[in-house]
């Protein structure tokens, strides 16, 4: 007779528990801590938390299913988030790694954790644009779907109190948040990063209009370089079908659309991460968390 354990509404057990044990016995449940030590913490964020990994310069990434707009002012609980921006953001990063495009990622453990390299984060929201939309397109007063000129990079300073703020090369370089050395490569990254996806996406009928990307400093030795970290997923990226322009991103959410998981399931099936019809990741049997 399987047995679900449930401790303080975080840790799971699973117990199997044959039946010709329990007929003649009393059982006693360990409390869970008694034989699973609880992982340390480093950091949560509004939808990712991060634990100590298993061997040094690792952690692990968790992928919640919160979703939060307007720097928290809107907040939900969305079934199922976690468990596909993780499947996205692992086919995308290892992508990027088998092309030689440095990442933090190692693999993922399971349907909510990767384990990736423990990298030094560098304070930037880093803002690739190919269409005008979002905060460009009411910065600058530019109709939304409008194709860019070129290319446009831009960086935040990631700092919540503030606001995440429109900061320049200037003030990166002025404050120390990176040299211009870092910034050089964090350009050429972002850089290199929007080819690989625009035609990534592309090639499954979606229309790649921005994404926003964080990069880390990796410690290897004496050496040192930048790598992209954190996540890209439709949780980062403005993804637009080509032919229908429907919103296929967080854009869901934050313009109330609602959908959010049927089109992020959407992009993973296009990009042949889940087969078609295969709800396998938000339905059938569940975890108690
Ligand atoms: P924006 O148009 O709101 O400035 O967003 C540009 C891109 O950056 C868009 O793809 C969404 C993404 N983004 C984040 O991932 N996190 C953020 O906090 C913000 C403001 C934007």
């Amino acid at each position: 007779m399987p047995m679900i354990a449930r401790n303080n509404g975080k840790r799971l057990l699973f117990c199997v528990i044959l039946a010709h044990e329990a007929r003649n016995s009393t059982l006693v449940f360990p409390a869970a801590d008694s034989f699973m030590n609880r992982r340390r913490k480093i950091y949560e964020g509004k939808a990712k938390i991060l634990f100590e990994g298993p061997e040094p310069g690792t952690l692990v990434q968790y992928f919640k299913d919160d979703a939060t707009a307007g720097n928290g002012a809107k907040h939900e609980v969305i079934d199922g988030k976690g468990v596909l921006n993780n499947r996205i953001s692992e086919f995308v990063f290892s992508k990027l790694n088998d092309l030689g495009i440095p990442t933090h990622f190692l693999r993922r453990i399971n349907m909510r954790e990767q384990l990736i390299k423990e990298v030094e984060i560098i304070p930037l929201e880093v803002i690739v644009r190919n269409v005008a939309a979002g905060s460009l397109a009411k910065r600058l007063g530019l109709e939304p779907g409008t194709r860019l000129p070129r290319s446009i990079i831009e960086f935040c300073y990631k700092d919540d109190a503030l606001g995440d703020p429109m900061v320049s090369e200037e003030h990166i370089t002025a404050f120390g948040w990176a040299t211009p050395a870092e910034l050089d490569d964090i350009m050429s990254l972002a850089v290199r990063i929007n080819d690989f996806l625009t035609g990534l996406f592309m090639g499954v009928g979606i229309q790649l209009i921005d994404f926003k990307i964080e990069c880390g400093r990796l410690y290897e030795g004496d050496m040192m370089r930048i790598v992209l970290a954190d996540e890209i997923s439709p949780d980062n990226c403005r993804l637009w079908d080509i032919k229908t322009r429907t919103k296929m991103d967080k854009d869901r959410f934050r313009e109330g659309l609602g959908g959010l998981v049927e089109n992020y399931r959407e992009v993973a099936q296009r990009l042949g991460i889940l087969v078609e019809n295969d709800n396998a990741l938000t339905t059938g049997p569940r975890l108690v968390q």
